[in-house]
């Protein structure tokens, strides 16, 4: 074998994380198993916030998004080994809701792709990247504001009765409130080795 130009030898080396990158993509299976499970998460908390709004009202059912979202989430994590948050465009719960460096280009992505027309309910973006050696695959699906949303994430002037104190004594540092229906609220988030 000829010896290698060292320099070449170092971009030859410096590149192979890009290509690998650029080579492995998800399978349509893998692709549709990871959208099941951000359908999952999205189906079961809205039917139980819905529940809730009907028996209690808003302000009483900001507890089941304090708790019942992490659990659901959570419970999907342990069932399949994957990564699963919500993440906000403004956020409400820091620890948990706080987009990653990915998490943001994602919404930057969403939100891009939102305001050129693309339909809220198929909206998702993804990536395979290199992490540890392993193809991982980052997919984000948008949660995007509709009307029922107002009454926790509306102006001040929407906001249920009741809400906007519990919000305060909950989440001190709120951003989540000002929204209009049809703005990117946030995305389902996933990251799972392929
Ligand atoms: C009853 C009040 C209430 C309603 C109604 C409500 N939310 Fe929330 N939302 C919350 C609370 C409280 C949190 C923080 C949950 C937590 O602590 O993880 C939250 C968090 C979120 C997050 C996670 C990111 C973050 O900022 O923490 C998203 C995304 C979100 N809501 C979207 C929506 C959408 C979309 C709707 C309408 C379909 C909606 N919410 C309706 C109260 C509400």
């Amino acid at each position: 074998m000829r010896p290698m130009p060292s320099l070449l030898a170092a971009l030859a080396l410096a590149s192979t994380p890009m290509l690998a990158q650029a080579e492995s993509a998800a399978t349509p299976e893998q692709m549709q198993a990871t959208r099941a499970v951000t359908g999952e998460l999205l189906k079961t908390l809205s039917g139980k916030l819905q529940e809730s709004m009907k028996a209690n009202g808003p302000a009483e059912s900001i507890s089941v998004c304090k708790t019942i979202a992490p659990q659901i989430a959570l419970g999907l994590a342990d069932k399949t080994g994957w990564k699963i948050t919500r993440v906000g465009t403004r956020v409400r719960n820091v620890d948990m809701g706080t987009p990653n460096v990915w998490q943001h280009k994602a919404l930057a992505h969403l939100n891009a792709d939102l305001k050129s027309g693309a339909k809220p309910e198929t909206l998702e973006w993804s990536e395979v990247v290199t992490e540890n050696g392993m193809p991982t695959l980052h997919y984000a699906k948008a949660i995007v504001l509709q009307t029922q949303c107002l009454a926790c994430h509306g102006t001040a002037a929407q906001l249920a009765p009741g809400v906007a104190d519990k919000l305060k004594a909950n989440y001190p540092h709120d951003q989540a409130t000002g929204y209009a229906p049809g703005q990117l609220r946030g995305a389902v988030v996933i990251s799972r080795p392929l």
